[in-house]
């Protein structure tokens, strides 16, 4: 096929002229096809789904009511700007609840569009070419992509097990912290599941104050919190001054499709986020903020998801650790983030479907994409690899299970299908 007339014109942020042709495929594209070839070739065997990262329940019956009657007032059909005051007034009675964060609706709340697209524009207010964002890796790379669309780089910062999955500021050079102006952190933690203790966060702000940057605390999952009390960057002393804090109604409000989030923190950051905000969309649909704001008003919603997600993960470390899985319980998030079998003592022998020259020979694997690729199409158990500082599996209990009885049964046939594996470990990480 010939290119188009404009295939020349596309930017170089997203490929330029090579754009489109690019053969690489994606780790999320390689497990959906990896998950299409199990249920082609294994379609007898139930394909068990710890892959998702979206919650499994609709929102609260009560919200979907508000909904079901601002839907036809006719005062909310129009453009909502930068949000309405209800929904502000909503967050601060929340904030203050839930983490004693004292905000002024007016000036340091905005609400967005899902906390993605807070995420995607926020580094445009800062962020001119040759400039440095400081980002946490294993995460989520929305603000690093934006901030490479405007000409600035990323300065990765891994996330070890050694370090307690928290970033070693003390030891960046003094050149990056002299070009970085932005630091984003996510807390807890997408995929390790670590929460930060308010010492960390005292940390960051001395850190921020004597480099003088910005950081930006995502905290997406920050309902879904099992290690301490779910916790504000904005309740430490002082963090107001250097940054603001990203929240999202998806994760501990069951309304991933609603679209709904907000920016809060320092009051110059936050208009500064308005105004790019302004520039790229009009606002959420004011029914969609009301009923937002009757969920952030119900402390009861949030309190059963973080229950059923606990129950869930405790159940999956319970069997992992069985199996041998060196895991503990996550401090927070919906994810267990646990080290990559480097091989199987029985690999796939009845279970795998391997062909006959590889019966009895031991398997091994050299990244956590390739033992997820293996457990997907060979055993149809789907999980999210992530090789950037080490080798892990993510497991999510986002999975679809109508009752405890089903969630046991999940259980058990995980179980069954790993027990005949064999998952070996490195040794040093058995330790
Ligand atoms: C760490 C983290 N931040 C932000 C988001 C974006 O969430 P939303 O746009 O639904 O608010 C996600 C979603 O998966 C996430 O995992």
């Amino acid at each position: 096929m010939s290119d188009p007339y404009f295939q020349q014109l596309f930017a170089e942020r997203i490929g330029g002229a090579r754009y489109g042709k690019d053969s690489a495929i994606y780790k999320f594209e390689k497990i959906k096809r990896a998950k299409r070839l199990a249920l082609a070739e294994h379609p007898e065997r139930r394909l068990l789904d710890f892959g998702i990262g979206e919650n499994d329940s609709m929102a609260a019956e009560s919200v979907r009511q508000v909904m079901a009657e601002e839907i036809n007032r006719p005062e909310n059909r129009g453009y909502a700007d930068n949000g309405i005051g209800l929904f502000k007034e909503a967050v601060c009675r929340f904030m203050q609840r839930t983490y004693g964060v004292a905000l002024d609706p007016a000036t340091e709340v905005n609400h967005c569009i899902g906390s993605k697209t807070a995420l995607a524009m926020l580094p445009a207010m800062l962020i001119n070419p040759g400039d440095l964002t400081l980002m946490t890796v294993p995460g989520y790379p929305v603000a690093g992509t934006h901030t490479a669309y405007y000409g600035g780089s990323v300065y990765r910062l891994p996330l070890l097990a050694e370090n307690g999955f928290l970033p070693d500021l003390e030891s960046l050079p003094a050149d990056v912290r002299q070009r970085a102006k932005l630091l984003v952190l996510c807390y807890p933690n997408s995929p390790t599941g670590r929460t930060a203790p308010p010492e960390f966060y005292e940390r960051v702000v001395r850190f921020a104050r004597e480099n003088q940057l910005v950081v930006i605390q995502d905290a997406a999952h920050a309902l879904l919190s099992f290690d301490r009390k779910p916790n504000s960057f904005l309740a430490v002393p002082g963090a107001r001054d250097v940054g603001v804090e990203v929240h999202s109604m998806s994760k501990g409000f069951d309304m991933i499709g609603w679209r709904m989030g907000w920016v809060c923190g320092h009051e110059r950051l936050v208009r500064a986020f308005a105004d790019v905000k302004d520039n790229c969309d009009s606002g959420q649909f004011i029914a969609i903020q009301k009923a937002a704001a009757a969920a952030l008003d119900d402390a009861s919603i949030p309190r059963q998801i973080r229950a059923k997600y606990q129950r869930r993960l405790k159940k999956l470390v319970a069997m992992l650790w069985r199996c041998g899985f060196p895991c503990t319980m996550p401090g927070g998030t919906y994810f267990l983030y646990t080290p990559a079998p480097i091989g199987l003592k029985n690999g796939g022998l009845k279970n795998g479907g391997l062909k006959g020259g590889d019966l009895g020979r031991r398997i091994s694997f050299e990244t956590a994409e390739a033992a997820s690729q293996y457990l997907i199409t060979q055993q149809s158990i789907c999980t999210v690899p992530w090789d950037d500082a080490g080798a892990y599996l993510r497991f999510s209990v986002t999975y679809e299970a109508a009752d405890e009885a089903a969630e046991d049964r999940l259980m058990a046939e995980t179980e069954a299908r790993l027990m005949e594996i064999g998952p070996l470990f490195s040794p040093d990480i058995l330790e």
